[in-house]
């Protein structure tokens, strides 16, 4: 994708990496079959981390400056519709993160048994199902239009203030 704007290309990188991110989760939890991993499994060791902290990030920062600062300009853009549909779907998405990261937290320390397992199954197929649609859905409608609408001052200080966190 060609972008001119930093927000864009930032939007852009963090849906591509929590894309393949998903695809990772998918693939170990289509190889568990009804079993916990061993606690010393290196792709667990590797994803579960990796999974708290990105997840974190993108129901919190990432979602924020989606709805604080572009959904609102789709709005004036005519584009209400897009941000009412993105937005819906940030609230399912927190819905079952939420409790996906307790399991995460849990997994991480060791703490979760064979059912706590298939809970967390469960409830990863079913994020990685919806969060993966919801960033494709906004790399095909939202980076090319935040692109677009956005102007460059905006667009410096909005970096500016996401990247200071
Ligand atoms: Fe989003
Ligand atoms: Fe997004």
């Amino acid at each position: 994708m060609d972008l001119q704007r930093q927000i864009s290309r930032k939007l852009n990188e963090e849906h591509i990496a929590i894309l393949a991110l998903l695809e990772r989760f998918e693939q170990a939890l289509g190889r568990l079959r009804g079993e916990p991993p061993a606690q010393d499994d290196p792709v667990w060791r590797m994803l579960l981390p990796q999974l708290e902290n990105a997840l974190r990030h993108e129901v919190t920062r990432h979602f924020a400056l989606e709805e604080d600062h572009l959904f609102p300009r789709l709005h004036e853009r005519g584009e209400g519709d897009l941000a009412d549909l993105l937005l819906e779907d940030h609230k399912v998405i927190r819905e079952v993160a939420r409790p996906l990261l307790d399991l995460i937290g849990d997994a991480r320390d060791g703490r979760l048994d064979a059912p706590g397992w298939r809970t967390l199954k469960a409830y990863g197929l079913e994020l990685a199902e919806r969060l993966g649609s919801h960033a494709q859905k906004e790399q095909g409608a939202l980076v090319p239009l935040v692109d677009e609408i956005l102007d460059e001052d905006t667009d410096s200080a909005l970096a500016m203030e996401y990247a200071s966190g």
